[in-house]
């Protein structure tokens, strides 16, 4: 009989998952900081999916360093085929036999990793806060994994993980430490540090730092672990939020499976706001701003243990399943916690970063809309709010076409439903489909919904009603900024009085809208008597530098070198150098070319692409 294999749903791996599947992971690497390198083997378990026999096992790697690869002990053949960009070159490993279906077969790889691996960050003592001790920390998201150790890098496999990482420094990895463990080893200094993730997960959410990393409760089931200097910070930023938040989720679909939540606060380059690693969330260190005004951020990392990490997207094409649900998740668990307007207000605040990007993008643009096409592209370069925020509109839309009560009876259902597996949009509407079939009122609502419209057409989808009474006291604030020369208005200090720092950036987001611009004097103006330019929340100091800039106001240059020099989150940097691109580009050359070495790969990469138009380097 012929193998019949299909052709795999996600078009970014290289590997042939479809003939054979990764169960079982260990990683046994030591972390190398004179080297800046992972040195060790990983051996992945791979199950047979067909009975006739694929006689080769391809996996994804890129800018591995490999040295021989083993299959069930015994040394075998191997071959790096020919880079293709941008996924890498596959291993391609041939087998004597054929592996009957449903039979194991283990492939062992000693590797060490290389300078050119987009996954890893490396700190020199200089580059970190306390300046004693390197630092490093992984980003595998979207498909970075493979530039660690080759891999069925797509999310439409998942595996169990066994972590053996050996360091001079504490480690945290995305596993639950095995008791015991942090053992001194014989070779040097270092200690052995063991992790296993028993749920199983695809390999985008491999991560482990190592450095000097201190840690302290945050809540019954939860702490925060970050540099010794800034631990009581980080601690008093998230301990009043973490636990209520799991609450609310626990309630709203089934209570959380992976034991233990908790957050790293990474070093300022962390290219992201956060990153939902499994046990151990990675986070940005904007989100301490003495204020507890970021910590949206964790509630939408921790949604993700439950839409992303236990139900997957099966491709990068369907991202919106990780992050449309996760915002909307997020959004249930601020109603929940701050009442239902503050659900509306978070929302109108991502229905204006999805018209930014479609605007960005273009209205008919492929990426503008909830399934994409990423047939030899990089999913990093899709990225923008448009899954996150029209995959919340289109649940919201569903929410609301069936009623609340309704569609609150299926979220736990579907959860249950993909619990452990990956899907995609197809599955995502057979299911609530399924779920409703003896509803006739519900079931007809839905087969009756314009489905490839929702999944198809570009640009933006049709806006919802919100509730505006967190934003109407902003937009007529920015109103009388607007008039400002007709009206004669003076801005007070009092005019900010009682709102948060959320509503501050709503109020700096119309500003920028402005058609003309603030004068340079205004935009002093506004930043000395609303105490804008000195305020902590990089949230709200990056927009008023960002309505500076475009003021002209010269005196806000220093202040942007300052924080561009002092946060690497993405979020921040990129819109900053283009704003200041506009007004001086030498001088955004000059900044960006004083900081390089302290971006993340990813973010220096990008920047340099919005600066030159060039990708490489
Ligand atoms: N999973 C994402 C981050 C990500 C996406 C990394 C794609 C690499 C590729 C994470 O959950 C996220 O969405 N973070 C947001 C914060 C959130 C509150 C919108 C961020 O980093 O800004
Ligand atoms: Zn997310």
């Amino acid at each position: 009989m012929e193998a019949v294999i299909n052709p795999p749903r996600d078009p970014n791996t290289l590997s042939n998952y479809n003939a054979f599947r990764t169960m079982r992971t260990t990683v046994n690497f030591d972390i190398l900081f004179d080297k800046q390198q992972l040195k060790g083997n990983v051996i992945h378990q791979l199950r047979s999916l067909t009975n006739a026999g694929t006689r080769e096992i391809v996996l994804d790697s890129s800018f591995v360093n490999i040295h021989d690869v083993k299959v069930d002990g015994k040394k075998n053949k191997w071959e790096l085929l020919p880079r293709m960009e941008p996924y890498g070159s596959a291993l391609k490993i041939p087998l004597d036999e054929a592996v009957a279906l449903g039979k194991n077969v283990d492939v062992e790889i000693s590797l060490e990793t290389t300078e050119k691996c987009t996954a890893l960050q490396w700190l020199t003592p200089a580059q970190t806060s306390t300046q004693k001790h390197p630092y490093m920390f992984t980003q595998c998201q979207a498909i970075h994994a493979r530039s660690i150790f080759p891999c069925q890098d797509t999310p439409d496999v998942k595996a169990v993980f066994d972590f053996n990482i050996s360091s001079p420094l504490p480690v945290i990895a995305s596993g639950v430490p095995v008791r015991g463990s942090a053992l001194a080893s014989e070779k040097s200094d270092n200690k052995l540090y063991q992790f296993r993730q028993g749920v199983p997960i695809p390999a985008y959410l491999f991560a482990v730092a190592s450095g000097d990393i201190a840690e302290a409760p945050i809540g019954p089931r939860s702490r925060v672990a970050t540099s010794p200097d800034k631990l009581e910070e980080c601690k008093w930023e998230l301990e009043a939020d973490t636990e209520k938040f799991m609450q609310a989720i626990d309630k709203l679909i089934f209570p959380y499976i992976w034991g233990e939540y908790n957050v790293l606060i990474l070093p300022p380059s962390f290219p992201y706001g956060g990153m939902e690693n499994p046990i151990f969330t990675f986070a940005t260190p904007s989100l301490i701003s003495r204020d507890r005004q970021n910590v949206d951020v964790i509630a939408h990392e921790l949604a993700h243990s439950w839409s992303g990490n236990l139900v997957t997207n099966a491709s990068w094409e369907h991202f919106w399943l990780n992050e449309g649900w996760t915002t909307y998740l997020e959004r249930r668990i601020l109603a929940a916690v701050h009442g239902e307007p503050y659900r509306h207000f978070s929302a109108i605040i991502g229905w204006k970063a999805l018209t930014e990007s479609v605007e960005r993008y273009g209205n008919d643009h492929e990426f503008t809309k909830l399934i994409i096409d990423l047939k030899g592209k990089d999913p990093d370069d899709a990225f923008s709010s448009i899954p996150y925020e029209k995959g919340f509109i289109f649940l919201f839309h569903l929410e609301n076409l069936l009623g609340k009560d309704r569609f609150d009876r299926f979220i736990p259902h579907y959860f249950t439903k993909y619990k452990g597996l990956s899907l995609d949009s197809y599955e995502f509407k057979t299911s609530i489909i399924d779920f409703f079939s003896s509803d006739s009122e519900a079931h007809a609502q839905l087969t009756s919904l314009d489905w490839d419209t929702w999944f198809y057409s570009p640009g933006l989808p049709p806006k919802p009603a919100f509730d505006t009474s967190l934003v109407d006291v902003v937009y007529d604030l920015a109103q009388k900024w607007r008039t400002t020369a007709e009206s004669g208005f003076t801005p007070a200090s009092t005019d900010i009085k009682g709102l948060d720092a959320n509503q501050l950036v709503v109020f700096l987001e119309q500003v920028l809208l402005f058609e003309k611009p603030l004068t340079a004097e205004q935009s002093l103006l506004m930043g000395d008597v609303y105490g804008l330019a000195k305020s902590e929340n990089a949230e709200v100091s990056n927009l008023y530098f960002q309505v500076g800039l475009k003021a002209g106001d010269r005196s806000v240059i220093e202040p942007t070198a300052t924080l561009l020099a002092s946060i690497g989150r993405m979020k921040y940097v990129r819109p900053l150098y283009r704003a200041l691109e506009k007004l001086d580009r030498n001088v955004a050359i000059e900044i960006f070319e004083k900081n390089r070495d302290f971006y993340h790969p990813i973010c220096r990469g990008l920047v340099k692409k919005d600066l030159f138009g060039d990708k490489s380097g």
